[in-house]
């Protein structure tokens, strides 16, 4: 069928605004919004038996695993492995066939995660698929297909499929705390319900695009950003810089906020913006410090937090993102917006082909 971008000016738009709409497709294939538990799904492995989980998968998708990585440890204790697919499938690793792998591809095709996974299959590994692409070679090499039901994604520039994958891997890592006991059926029923409210939440946020746009118009005039966050915040901060830099070619790197003073504070000055993504978390006054430090060294920060960190920050930032208040396990999927957002107004000032960005492919099926 036909994939248009109604009255969009880009697809990379569109598959933006849609976002409400596929989260809560998405969530509603593995959790029940109105008992608040998950949904039975037929893993080829049980949570509770394995000692190690292994995730692997390339670009976008990889940061959304590394977000994921946060949740499992933290709801389910499981501890997790994860590497891009192009070092997992070459660094020689340990591999138990009591573990479990699953890889994160919105295509299923790219060569270096299909390349680990069959690594893993032949370690004797059960292996999940996180794909968007239902009839893909990962959905069909796997023994689970966990499916992303974010539609046909045409932007080059991922942005409803990662979504969508944090999605899933969020109410995985619930149904794993559930399975390992380290979630009771309350909090489970909590959990649920606040993965329930992304939606509503992800409308409001969209709602922003005026604001997002203004600043996008200042940030388009600068050479390099850094992106900083902590937990949660540190694969956000890294996922904002991606996108940033694949569509406006404007360099950008994320940093984890406590290696600010590790590298990224010698180059701190007025001609490099510092995007901080901080909600006002259990971290929230370690990431005060480092906009402290940013600032007196004449750097200009953009805050993306809540109302809370906004009063609280106690920081003169050349502007403020103030995001609505959202439980700490859907943050990193409310949060994925603006960055979004940014990436994609400062691309549309700065001319380039946001959908189809030079030197890149939306699939890559050659190593
Ligand atoms: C390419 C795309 C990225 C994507 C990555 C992984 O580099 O440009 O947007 O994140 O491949 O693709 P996959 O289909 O495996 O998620």
């Amino acid at each position: 069928f036909m994939v248009d971008k109604g009255n969009r000016r880009h697809f990379m738009e569109k598959e933006i605004h849609e976002q409400p709409e596929v989260i809560s497709h998405t969530l509603a294939h593995y959790v029940d919004f109105v008992s608040g538990v998950s949904k039975p799904l037929e893993l080829p492995f049980d949570f509770a038996r394995i000692g190690r989980l292994a995730l692997s998968a390339c670009g976008t998708a990889y940061l959304a695993g590394l977000i994921s990585k946060y949740w499992f440890e933290r709801y389910a204790r499981l501890p997790v492995d994860i590497d891009v697919a192009s070092e997992f499938r070459y660094r020689e690793m340990p591999l138990s066939a009591n573990d479990a792998a699953f890889f994160i591809s919105q295509s299923g095709e790219t060569a270096d995660t299909l390349a680990s996974l069959r690594y893993c299959r032949q370690a004797g590994m059960k292996i999940g698929a996180v794909v968007n692409v239902r009839e893909s070679t990962m959905a069909r090499e796997s023994d689970v297909v966990l499916p992303t039901l974010a539609g046909p994604e045409i932007g080059v520039a991922s942005t409803k499929a990662f979504t969508c994958q944090l999605s899933v891997l969020a109410a995985l890592a619930v149904r794993a705390g559930v399975a390992r006991g380290t979630i009771s059926r309350d909090e489970e029923r909590q959990l649920v319900r606040e993965l329930s409210e992304a939606p509503r939440f992800a409308t409001q946020v969209l709602k922003l695009d005026e604001q997002i746009e203004r600043i996008s118009r200042e940030l388009s005039r600068y050479k390099d950003v850094l992106y900083l966050g902590r937990d949660t915040n540190f694969p956000l901060a890294m996922e904002g810089a991606l996108k940033l830099k694949e569509i406006s070619y404007i360099h950008a790197e994320g940093y984890a906020g406590g290696e600010l003073k590790h590298g990224p504070i010698a180059l701190i000055d007025e001609n490099m913006p510092v995007i901080v993504i901080a909600p006002h978390d259990r971290i929230f006054e370690k990431t005060v410090s480092n906009m402290q430090e940013v600032a007196a060294r004449g750097g200009k920060i953009i805050l993306i937090t809540d109302a809370k960190g906004a009063a609280q920050a106690g920081i003169k930032t050349m502007e403020t993102i103030i995001l609505p208040d959202v439980p700490e396990i859907i943050s990193p999927i409310i949060y994925a917006l603006p960055i979004q957002m940014l990436a994609y107004f400062t691309a549309v000032f700065m001319g380039t082909d946001v959908d189809q960005p030079r030197n890149l492919a939306k699939s890559v099926t050659v190593e």
